[in-house]
């Protein structure tokens, strides 16, 4: 079957997104909020399944990490002391015509004529503007839409029929300072934080301005005390959150992918400074290496290891959940990209139909994080390590996911088409998502083959109430059996259970208590005992 475009396949996807109850557009009564999203009744199980796995690989499956939940709205001085007050804002510029606003460096170059204005005076010269405009447009197009959209601009300042002053020209090659839309000129860049803000208490004042965490990473930083102490943790170790993080995007895009609200996964892996693991095992293991391994940490790994570690953990898990490594790009930032405090930074993308985008970021921060809330705070993030016999501050490596850019990534990987038959065999077309069985939001479908036959409805209620408590089932006896499993084909479900006359025993003994098992993706079915469906489900789902 030949590959939907781009485009239209997004479009498709969004379209499946909303008929199948995966994502819905938040408030979308009112005419819907740019940049929120809500989830409906199969997303919010695939969100939550995408949470359990990284929970589970991340803490109930290792001894070295553990778990935090912190608030959302923290103490204001924890952005002074991360730095997100003073510097977490991307450059952004307005449009003069239509003031609408964009991050300045997803203004695409253009090339043409720009007429330049030194201003415009009402058709009786009674009134007068002086501020100048300028409008590109493409070399050769007319003049006239340049004086078009230039009298727009100073109709929008009070002039009812301009009359245009001092036009030049001048040919522009590359440039970033109009707006793509309509070739108005663009404000100068300029910073926009990119928090959302909110007052606590009853009054608003600026002595009570709070704001909705941008990132869940600072909590984590906070606690690193009390966590350590209650855990009995030693360094190397982990805190791991997940949580809502808030940020007033510029210009949300991509469907989910960029959002104002989303969810973030974050771990904060504690080590040893490289001075201390030299002292300690008389050498530091590093990239460098003859053969570096990553595979099981070492005393003598320094940051280089223990980044690249949690680099290939992190790339593991996405394949645990179907997403194969050639959907994923390992994309190390150069020294001009990274931030100021990271010694390295690898970003894990994914092939999007959009494009190949960021899903995660693994960051060697150093120590910069507790030594500014030391500094801020004036508590001590120290930590004496026993086996060491040194006090230090630790550093830290961050692998920082985010749960609606995986379950975006997951719904584009998951959508196919391809042609499956019909219950008298002929070949029709049908869109299935082919979730991994972990994640995917419907673990099993059970079916009665007929409605109208009670002997089999009352079965199939039984097999659904024994698979119920293992994982989630849906129940459906509406509509022709091959309906039926292509609804379950759109929604995911990796597998189905049909009882039919056989399970009843109407084909003798043999058969009795079995039913077909049909797995979605190779559409095969086999026959199985009800009483080994739990354990061969549970074998196929974890
Ligand atoms: N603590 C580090 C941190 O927050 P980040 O690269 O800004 O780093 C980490 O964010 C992850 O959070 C991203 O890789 C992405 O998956 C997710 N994320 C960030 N901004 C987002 C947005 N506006 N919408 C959806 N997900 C976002």
């Amino acid at each position: 079957m030949a590959e939907p475009k781009t485009g239209e396949l997004m479009q498709k996807i969004v379209s499946l997104c909303k008929r199948r109850g995966f994502i819905f557009q938040s408030s979308e009564i009112y005419g819907g909020l740019n940049g929120f999203w809500d989830y409906g009744p199969l997303g919010a199980e695939l969100k939550r399944n995408i949470k359990e796995c990284w929970w589970r690989s991340m803490t109930q499956l290792r001894e070295d990490v553990v778990g935090l939940d912190a608030s959302i709205i923290m103490h204001p001085r924890i952005w002074e002391a991360s730095g997100h007050t003073s510097t977490f804002s991307d450059l952004m510029v307005d449009c003069l015509l239509t003031k609408k606003r964009f991050r300045a460096d997803q203004i695409e170059a253009q090339s043409g004529t720009a007429y330049f204005y030194t201003g415009a005076s009402d058709g009786q010269g009674s009134k007068e503007c002086k501020d100048a405009f300028s409008v590109l447009i493409a070399t050769g197009k007319h003049a006239e839409y340049a004086r078009k959209v230039a009298r727009q601009f100073y109709q929008e300042r009070g002039l009812e029929n301009p009359a245009l002053q001092g036009e030049r020209t001048d040919e522009l090659k590359n440039t970033t300072r109009y707006n793509p839309e309509n070739g108005s000129l663009l404000t100068e860049p300029r910073p926009f934080n990119l928090m959302l803000k909110t007052y606590v208490g009853p009054v608003e004042s600026a002595d009570n301005i709070s704001y909705l965490r941008p990132e869940t990473a600072q909590a984590i930083f906070v606690q690193f005390k009390n966590t350590l102490e209650v855990s009995r943790q030693r360094v190397p170790f982990g805190i791991c959150q997940i949580g809502k993080a808030f940020r007033n995007e510029i210009n949300p895009r991509n469907f989910t992918f960029r959002s104002r609200e989303f969810e973030q996964m974050e771990l904060e892996f504690f080590i040893r400074p490289d001075e201390v693991v030299q002292k300690r095992a008389g050498s530091v293991a590093s990239l460098s290496d003859p053969q570096p391994s990553t595979l099981n940490p070492q005393p003598s790994w320094g940051w280089e290891l223990w980044h690249k570690y949690w680099v290939e953990q992190r790339i593991k898990w996405y394949e645990s959940i179907g997403l194969g490594r050639d959907t994923l790009v390992e994309y190390w930032q150069k020294k001009e990209e990274l931030a100021h405090y990271a010694k390295a930074t690898v970003d894990i993308l994914f092939k999007f139909p959009f494009g190949t985008q960021e899903l995660e970021g693994i960051a060697a921060r150093g120590d910069f994080d507790l030594t500014q809330h030391q500094k801020f705070s004036g508590k001590s993030m120290g930590y004496f390590d026993e086996e060491a016999k040194a006090k230090y501050v630790p550093h830290v490596i961050e692998p920082s996911a985010g749960v609606d850019r995986l379950a975006l990534a997951l719904i584009c990987n998951a959508y196919c088409e391809d042609q499956a038959p019909d219950e008298k065999g002929k070949l029709e077309s049908r869109v299935v998502m082919r979730f991994h069985p972990r994640i995917a939001p419907i673990k099993v479908a059970v079916f009665p083959l007929l409605k109208n036959k009670p002997e089999l409805v009352k079965k199939a209620k039984t097999v659904r109430d024994l698979l119920r408590p293992h994982m989630s089932v849906f129940y459906d006896e509406a509509g022709a059996i091959g309906r039926r499993y292509r609804r379950q084909d759109e929604a995911g479900t990796p597998f189905g259970v049909t009882i039919d006359f056989e399970t009843l025993g109407e084909q003798g003994p043999a058969l009795q208590d079995t039913v077909t098992l049909r797995d979605r993706d190779t559409m095969k079915q086999e026959r199985v005992k009800i009483s080994e469906l739990v354990s061969i489900l549970l074998e196929k789902i974890r």
